[in-house]
């Protein structure tokens, strides 16, 4: 055992006051994952910045209100209506409280003061559901990147502070339970560039504020504390809303580790920085989320920004590309979030986004994000568990070349006569073993798979990381992730060094792959099905009636720290179910354990002592609940 003893562990929480040196290892005996907030399946629907940018007013964002009720979009499930940057007057000195652009939201205009309490009741009386926006620091992102925008803060230094630092619960209490909003987005640009250096300080009098985000060097990157801002919104937003009924959007673009801790403070979080309407910005933004699959499930979300089918590269006259950005947000389970003028949508581009196929899949109930089942620069394959067992494929095409690509059981993790309809054309056909397709440059083909599973008693858990907690992933150094697609930036052209690995989360928790994205094996033996994961992880996976768990778990070949031992443990609601120890070089070992009734098995990879510093790569060989 490598448990302390606990006299021993009672000293240590008497010393330290309490939890500092409660072990994060310890079996939870339950699912703790963030269940708060309205998210149960990615949240659908429309937002006012990749269409109108600050130039936002209450008759486009009516129109795209209307617009969803009357096309049926709002029947498929597209219900917030959110404002973005633009909305605000300023911050009423004397009692803080926040003033609404009543010139742009006329509804807005209460005697003495503002209200979006009109507006709100609008849009909830076309039944659909409203959201705002703010910053977590005292200046919002318009005031830094939008000089000229008519639609900026007025007023003295403290009027036009308009972000929610040192504000949080007045604000939010007046957005949610005074305003009625059910929907908030958390910028961070407040925390980051108003820095006392940044030329606007001085050109147009902000407060400074020294940053607690450099989202090119985490090491200058405060994590706790943005962390704790952030927090202290969640905390608000419980309190504000006794019902329950919100989504809470961190927007801090993929810095500050969050793809790490998003899931514990959130409903969905940005992985990435802002989505352009060019291609390989598309690329950049959805790889950032594509990898992190067991980090999303009901109620958590990867969020690789808004959609921006209708412009540039995903405009009218670049369906195959409109149809891969949405079929690739739909399997990875992104939240279906439209940047479009709604009021003059033509229906080409209605027909992406009321792909009811297409839809169902991101909003099945499973909440299982598509795993990556094959990758390359060229072509990648993403599996999604459908929740009654079904599976749904994409295939995607990223480059300027048409591809053959061979679709396996394998990948589906299926056996036998397997069939497969196309959610674009609707075609049907069956294969046996393998079957290919010829894929247009930049094509995304989308299929429903039925058949027989692989494990026809069970689940492997990288097909089900819906029910599955990465409640630590063992990562002690955040490093930049560098599959993430790095592009010609749209904003900065070629200027500098490039654009280089950003985002944390490189070493992550990952669903057939080890951390660093290799091929699991274990002592020579490939496993295709598997969790890799670093020792020092605790992982939750929820049981819906299965009554074994199984695995080989080993020291994965590819891990750096090639000395230390392994103790695999497997907990069933808190009781030690079984144990294995192991190192690099042995064979995996086999853990069996009888979970009948038990609702949550948590599996915990503990390095026994440390001589090596080196990451300590281990994989849940076939990891399966079975019956
Ligand atoms: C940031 C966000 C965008 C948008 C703008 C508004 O860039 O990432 O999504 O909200 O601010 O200014």
């Amino acid at each position: 055992m490598t448990r302390l003893p606990l006299a021993l562990a009672l000293a240590a929480v008497l010393l330290t006051g309490g939890s500092a040196l409660a072990d994060p290892l310890a079996p939870a005996g339950k699912w703790t994952a963030n269940t708060r907030g309205q998210a149960l399946t990615p949240p659908m629907g429309w937002n006012s910045w990749n269409a109108f940018h600050t130039e936002v007013d209450e008759e486009k964002v009516l129109g795209a209100a209307q617009a969803l009720v009357d096309s049926g979009l709002a029947k498929l499930g597209y219900t917030y209506v959110n404002i973005d940057d633009g909305w605000w007057l300023k911050r009423r000195t004397s009692d803080g409280r926040m003033q609404i652009r009543t010139q742009i939201f006329p509804s807005a205009k209460v005697k003495g003061d503002s209200s979006f309490k009109p507006f709100t009741d609008r849009i909830h009386a076309l039944g659909l559901k409203a959201g705002i926006y703010s910053d977590m620091g005292r200046n919002a992102c318009s005031q830094r990147f939008d000089p000229h925008s008519p639609n900026l803060p007025e007023g003295m230094t403290a009027e036009r502070e308009v972000g929610l630092y040192g504000h949080v619960d007045q604000d939010i209490d007046l957005y949610f339970r005074q305003w009625g909003f059910d929907y908030i987005k958390v910028d961070a640009c407040g925390l980051n560039y108003y820095g006392p250096e940044e030329p606007v300080i001085k050109a147009e009098g902000y407060r400074p504020f020294p940053p607690i985000i450099d989202q090119t060097a985490i090491n200058r990157t405060d994590i706790p504390q943005v962390r704790a801002l952030y927090q202290s919104v969640a905390d608000a937003l419980v309190k504000s809303n006794p019902d329950n009924d919100y989504v809470f959007s961190l927007c801090n673009w993929g810095a500050a580790d969050v793809r790490q801790w998003g899931h514990d403070v959130g409903n969905i979080w940005r992985t990435s920085q802002d989505i352009t309407p060019e291609w390989t910005r598309m690329l950049h933004t959805f790889d950032s989320a594509a990898t992190r699959a067991l980090y999303a499930h009901p109620g958590a979300w990867n969020d690789p920004d808004m959609l921006f089918v209708g412009h540039g590269d995903f405009d009218e006259n670049h369906l195959t590309e409109a149809r891969s950005h949405f079929s690739l947000w739909a399997i990875i389970n992104a939240p279906l979030i439209i940047g479009y003028d709604l009021r003059k949508a033509p229906k080409s581009l209605l027909d992406i986004w009321g792909n009811a196929d297409i839809v169902r899949l991101n909003q099945d109930t499973g909440g299982h994000q598509a795993v990556l089942e094959y990758m390359s620069d060229d072509v990648e394959i993403f599996v999604k568990t459908l929740s009654n067992g079904d599976k749904a494929v994409a295939i995607f095409n990223r480059g300027l070349a048409p591809a053959e690509v061979a679709l396996t059981a394998d990948h589906l993790k299926m056996t036998g006569t397997i069939s497969l309809t196309d959610l674009w054309s609707k075609a049907t056909q069956n294969f046996n073993g393998e079957t290919s397709f010829k894929v247009a440059p930049r094509e995304t083909l989308v299929f429903e798979a039925k058949g027989a599973r692989q494990l026809a008693d069970g689940m492997y858990l990288s097909e089900i990381p819906g029910n599955i907690h990465v409640a630590e992933d063992g990562v002690i150094v955040p490093e930049p992730d560098p599959i993430v697609h790095r592009m010609l930036s749209p904003w900065g052209s070629s200027h500098g060094g490039g654009s280089r690995a950003a985002y944390t989360g490189w070493g992550g928790a990952q669903a057939d792959s080890t951390p660093y994205d290799q091929n699991l094996q274990i002592d020579g033996h490939p496993f295709v099905s598997g969790i890799g994961i670093l020792a020092g992880s605790r992982v939750e996976v929820k049981n819906d009636g299965f009554t074994r768990f199984e695995a080989q778990a080993g020291v994965d070949d590819t891990t750096q720290d090639l000395k230390d031992t392994v103790v695999f443990q497997v907990y069933g609601d808190g009781k030690l179910l079984t144990e294995a120890r192991s190192l690099y070089g042995e064979p995996a070992k086999l853990l069996t354990a009888d979970i009948t009734g038990v609702k949550v098995v948590e599996l915990v990879a503990r390095a026994d002592g440390r001589k090596s510093d080196l990451p300590l790569i281990v994989t849940w060989g076939n990891a399966a609940l079975r019956k």
